[in-house]
């Protein structure tokens, strides 16, 4: 009955998907990523261009294939040909690509970033360092289905993971999810089926699933990006996990500040819905399990379980103390399980393919894949997902092409605001919870920023505690207080005002704070001081003893000086790029900038043309020769 059910919902969605083998398919990617690149002028121009050809094609808006770095993005199937994704496309570029590939049989291999499939023709994206480390199974789909199109979902496999486990005992699907090994994606990594395990031998009839899709890290958008571009894998899993836990409503926690993630969640919600694959009786199984939208108002703590389901509740997003765990008492006192929405994710997967396929990747403790938002200094920014244990060197200068602009590595923030910054030596780490928790930092929930030399870590430090101190919910005193505290030694040292006792009193009070805050908010607060600490101590000395910043970042300890030799003297462009007007002409016709008038924007040095590179930064301050005062 269940089987049946399913594959006429497949045989009918099956007769409506094209998958470029009969039809051109062009698809667009137009996540909230490809959408502030431009996408949607894009997806414009690809429609306009195939109705004034009149081709025979599909015109189709997408999620994200993670190569956010390259968009808008474009992918065009065409029968007899291996699909190509194209990037960098702007609304002339992608007229042209349609009309010359579709019309022409020329494949623009000009534009093209890779094929999706081996050929002759054009590399794939496995030939490239990037592709050799990725291995997709969370974002297999994402980029390649319409989000907002169940069929599309139906048509490549989806569901069967439900139907298969509906078919089984809940006992059967949660043993599974055990012997996989799956850890929580959000961050604290708890093994998930020891948490449905507990949530369902908990007393009580009513329970409940809530997925965790606040993501309030900064930097971080790997939550998002699934939900905007393959929103059915969630419900899927979701579903199966109501099914193995026993409960009979699900709500998923989204911020508001996601609009995008919301519409395309309730959009899907309505279709799974429409089909009985969610609701009452799913597939004819007898089992009934539906799902709530709760937006979020976007406050950091609120991604904490206990203030999550505060929240939700309509109290204040506040955290309370454990025990009990929500799996034994958590919404309205019922059992309630809390997973991340990638731990929800890999569920389909696991019941698809088994634990033992999981295992398969990644580490004996870390099982499967780990998905990253990269970020910062790295040259291909946006998603990668590749096995636990690839190492952070593979991911930064394999996946993300290295640094940005032909700097130096310096560092790696990994794990979020409270996460940890990791210097060159320890870039062999295996990405996976333990090592990376040894190393000083934490997998959390996948942003990782990366650092050069031109990024002070004493101030890198300072912005991630400031975001988690105006953060702090207040209700643990050390968290209030000792973070504030925290703030303002790591703002003295920064302003060069800093003493040597400074050092000790960050740690004294970074390890204060650990202990007494009730939630991981406060727990994890300090991380990033006490790693930079750890690895970059001499940056805070050279602050403190030569009131230096030696990244040259510290406003307060840095000073532009022109260089006389270099200075091509007539240029000018110096002169009219400051705002403050603090350049002027020594008696040589040399510029000089009066340190006095000078607010340090940066705008002298960018406005010198780049053969003269007369402007530099130097610290101490007092290093410009003469006191650089104009004579
Ligand atoms: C301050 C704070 C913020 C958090 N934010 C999130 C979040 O945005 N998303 C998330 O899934 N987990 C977040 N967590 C972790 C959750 O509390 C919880 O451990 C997680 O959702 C459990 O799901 P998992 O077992 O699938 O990892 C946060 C934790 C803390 C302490
Ligand atoms: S540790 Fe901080 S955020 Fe967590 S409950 Fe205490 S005060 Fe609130
Ligand atoms: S922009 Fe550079 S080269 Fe031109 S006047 Fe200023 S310092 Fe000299």
């Amino acid at each position: 009955m269940i089987e049946q059910n399913l594959a006429r919902l497949v045989q009918e969605a099956a007769g409506r998907y094209g998958d470029g083998k009969e039809t051109p398919v062009v698809m667009v990617g137009a996540a909230t990523c490809g959408r502030a690149a431009g996408a949607l002028a894009v997806l414009d121009a690809v429609s306009q261009t195939v109705q004034r050809l009149g081709l025979p094609a599909e015109v189709r808006e997408v999620g994200c294939l993670g190569h956010c770095y390259a968009e808008p993005l474009l992918v065009v199937a065409k029968p007899g040909w291996p699909a190509v994704a194209y990037g960098y496309v702007d609304e002339g570029t992608a007229g042209r690509i349609v009309e010359d590939f579709l019309v022409n049989d020329d494949p623009c291999i000009e534009f093209a970033l890779a094929a999706l499939e081996p050929n002759e023709l054009i590399p794939t994206f496995a030939d490239f360092a990037r592709g050799a480390c990725e291995q997709k199974v969370v974002l297999e789909k994402c980029g390649l289905i319409d989000p907002q199109n169940i069929d599309h979902y139906l048509a490549t496999g989806g569901y069967a993971a439900l139907a298969r486990s509906l078919m089984q005992e809940p006992e059967a699907v949660l043993e599974e999810i055990v012997r996989s090994g799956l850890r929580g994606r959000g961050g604290a990594g708890f093994p998930t089926g020891r948490k449905w395990q507990t949530c369902r031998e908990a007393e009580g009839e009513i329970k409940y699933l809530i997925c965790n899709a606040d993501e309030g890290d900064p930097g971080a958008f790997m939550d998002r990006t699934i939900l905007e571009s393959n929103p059915h894998l969630l419900l899927e899993g979701m579903v199966i996990a109501a099914h193995a836990i026993g409960a009979t409503q699900g709500y998923i926690y989204v911020r508001a500040e996601y609009p995008l993630a919301v519409q395309r969640l309730q959009t899907a919600i309505k279709q799974a819905r429409s089909k009985g694959l969610l609701g009452e009786d799913i597939l004819g199984s007898g089992f009934g399990f539906d799902i709530a939208v709760f937006q979020g108002s976007g406050a950091f703590v609120c991604g904490e379980e206990t203030a999550l389901i505060a929240s939700l509740e309509g109290e204040p997003g506040l955290p309370r103390v454990r025990p009990p765990f929500p799996a034994q008492a958590g919404l309205w006192g019922r059992p309630t399980v809390i997973n991340n929405v990638k731990t929800l994710s890999y569920v389909p997967h696991i019941i698809s393919k088994g634990a033992d396929w999981f295992r398969s990747l990644g580490s004996e403790q870390s099982p499967g894949t780990a998905i990253f938002a990269l970020a910062g200094k790295v040259v291909n920014t946006g998603l990668a997902e590749v096995p636990m244990s690839t190492t952070l060197r593979q991911l930064i200068f394999e996946v993300g092409s290295g640094i940005a602009n032909g700097r130096q590595f310096k560092a790696v923030q990994i794990g979020g605001p409270s996460g940890g910054c990791l210097p060159e030596e320890v870039l062999d780490t295996p990405i996976d919870f333990d090592s990376l928790r040894q190393a000083g930092a934490m997998m959390g929930s996948g942003g990782l920023v990366v650092l050069d030399q031109d990024d002070c870590m004493v101030e890198i430090a300072r912005f991630f505690l400031d975001f988690t101190r105006q953060e702090s919910c207040g209700k643990c005193t050390f968290c209030r207080l000792g973070t504030e505290q925290m703030v303002r030694i790591l703002d003295r040292i920064t302003r060069g005002q800093g003493r040597p006792e400074d050092l000790d009193l960050l740690e004294n009070l970074a390890r204060s704070v650990q202990a007494g805050s009730l939630c991981n908010l406060g727990r994890t607060a300090p991380n990033p001081v006490l790693s930079t600490l750890r690895y970059f101590r001499h940056e805070y000395e050279a602050h403190i003893k030569e009131k230096r910043c030696p990244s040259l970042m510290c406003k307060d300890l840095i000073a532009y000086y022109i260089l006389p030799d270099k200075c091509e003297r007539s240029c000018d462009a110096c002169v009219g790029s400051c705002p403050v007007e603090a350049i002027a002409n020594n008696e040589d016709r040399i510029k000089v900038i009066d340190q006095a008038k000078c607010v340090k924007c940066d705008s002298c040095r960018v406005a010198c043309p780049p053969q003269y590179s007369a402007v530099v930064k130097l610290s101490p301050p007092d290093a410009v020769p003469g006191g650089g005062g104009v004579k």
